[in-house]
């Protein structure tokens, strides 16, 4: 029997497989208010065979969205308009998640195929950009935030809490924080993005602050049976490796014990000087020792969407769940070639009956 294909239960929610497609951004909404689009993405990503899809990192408000077009879940209109696509998800098979976040000072930026660039400042498109202290990311984000207040920080927190609470109205059964990837929770724990000098920049422990509490705010109205997981950078790739691995082993074990059930373990991209060592699954091993280190259940993607090397992630004990992104993209119904390459004993039941009855049967 294939690791891959062997179901995960956390909590009451049981996956039929290893296989979970990460939050990718569609950058195709209007006013955070997701669409056709997004439906038929998700519902057909859904059929295709994954055990996990994660809708993409939807904005806690107005001002934490990427782009103009990334979704939010801050209102009415945006709940009811995630409604058939969690039933998509749900229909199709898979464990409906979401990811949600703030995006800091990477905030008010055009889409990727426009460039990516921050929106100039005198374009009506944009809006004003915040994070932790006024320092600018650099590269093509060149615009410097205002520093939050504690009010902000404040406000941020409880935007997460309404946003969680709305996802758990809707029916998600699994909630990502995105803490990672140079956004808001990601710019707290950065030095890189983080030059405080109150009781939320600094040291270790003022620099997780308000990871912690954001954690803890959310677990309040997040059911006690529903796995809550965040996604967070735990490497910068600049020039203190083993520093930052221990740290965020150390903070992974403080977010747990605020009651985070997973993480999936990233890259923190907080600086545009990093040097990253890009090949297929190069964060597995990283993600293992924060499995290990932390006792706690992770997944990473990166490079993991070859069959072999997404089988041998789960079957080496890296990690739990393996993140397959733009092979999804590029495949809806990756986990059917996975199924195939593996040599798993009946790859039809990966597939709707419609489809492998012809592919499998005729
Ligand atoms: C189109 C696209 C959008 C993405 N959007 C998000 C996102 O919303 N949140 C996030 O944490 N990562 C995002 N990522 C990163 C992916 O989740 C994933 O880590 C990355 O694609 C590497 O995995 P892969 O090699 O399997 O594609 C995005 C990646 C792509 C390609």
């Amino acid at each position: 029997m294939s690791a891959l294909f062997s179901s995960y239960t956390l909590k009451d929610v049981t996956l039929r497989n290893r296989i979970a497609v990460p939050p990718m951004c569609q950058y195709m909404a209007e006013e955070g208010v997701p669409n056709d689009w997004h439906q038929t993405h998700y519902t057909s990503i859904a059929r295709g065979g994954a055990g996990l899809v994660i809708v993409e990192a939807t904005a806690v408000s107005p001002e934490g969205r990427i782009t103009p077009n990334c979704t939010g879940l801050w209102n009415d209109e945006q709940a009811e308009a995630f409604k058939p696509i969690v039933a998509g998800i749900k229909k199709g098979g898979a464990v409906a998640g979401i990811q949600i976040g703030h995006a800091g000072r990477k905030a008010s930026s055009e889409r990727p195929w426009d460039g990516g660039d921050h929106i100039a400042e005198n374009d009506p498109r944009g809006w004003e950009i915040i994070s932790p202290s006024a320092t600018a990311f650099g590269a093509n984000l060149q615009r410097t935030p205002t520093a939050m207040s504690k009010n902000d920080i404040q406000r941020v927190q409880q935007d997460f809490v309404a946003s969680a609470e709305r996802a758990r109205d809707l029916g998600f059964e699994w909630l990502e924080l995105h803490f990672a990837h140079g956004y808001l929770g990601q710019s707290f724990f950065s030095p890189h993005a983080n030059q405080r000098d109150d009781e939320y920049g600094g040291s270790f422990e003022n620099r997780a602050r308000f990871l912690i509490e954001t954690v803890r705010a959310v677990r309040e109205v997040w059911p006690d049976n529903l796995p809550l997981t965040a996604r967070f950078g735990v490497i910068e790739f600049d020039s203190n490796d083993e520093a930052q691995l221990k740290e965020s082993a150390e903070l992974t074990k403080l977010l747990k014990a605020e009651g985070l059930d997973f993480l999936s373990v990233s890259i923190s991209f907080s600086t545009p000087d990093a040097n990253i060592p890009w090949a297929p699954g190069f964060t597995a091993p990283i993600a293992q020792r924060i499995r290990e280190e932390a006792g706690i259940p992770v997944t990473s993607a990166w490079g993991l969407g070859e069959p072999e090397i997404a089988e041998k992630a789960i079957a080496d004990k890296q990690m739990d769940l393996v993140m397959v992104g733009r092979a999804h993209l590029a495949n809806p119904h990756w986990p059917y070639h996975a199924a195939k390459v593996l040599k798993v004993s009946d790859p039809s039941w990966v597939l709707p009956a419609s489809y492998a009855h012809w592919l499998e049967r005729y």
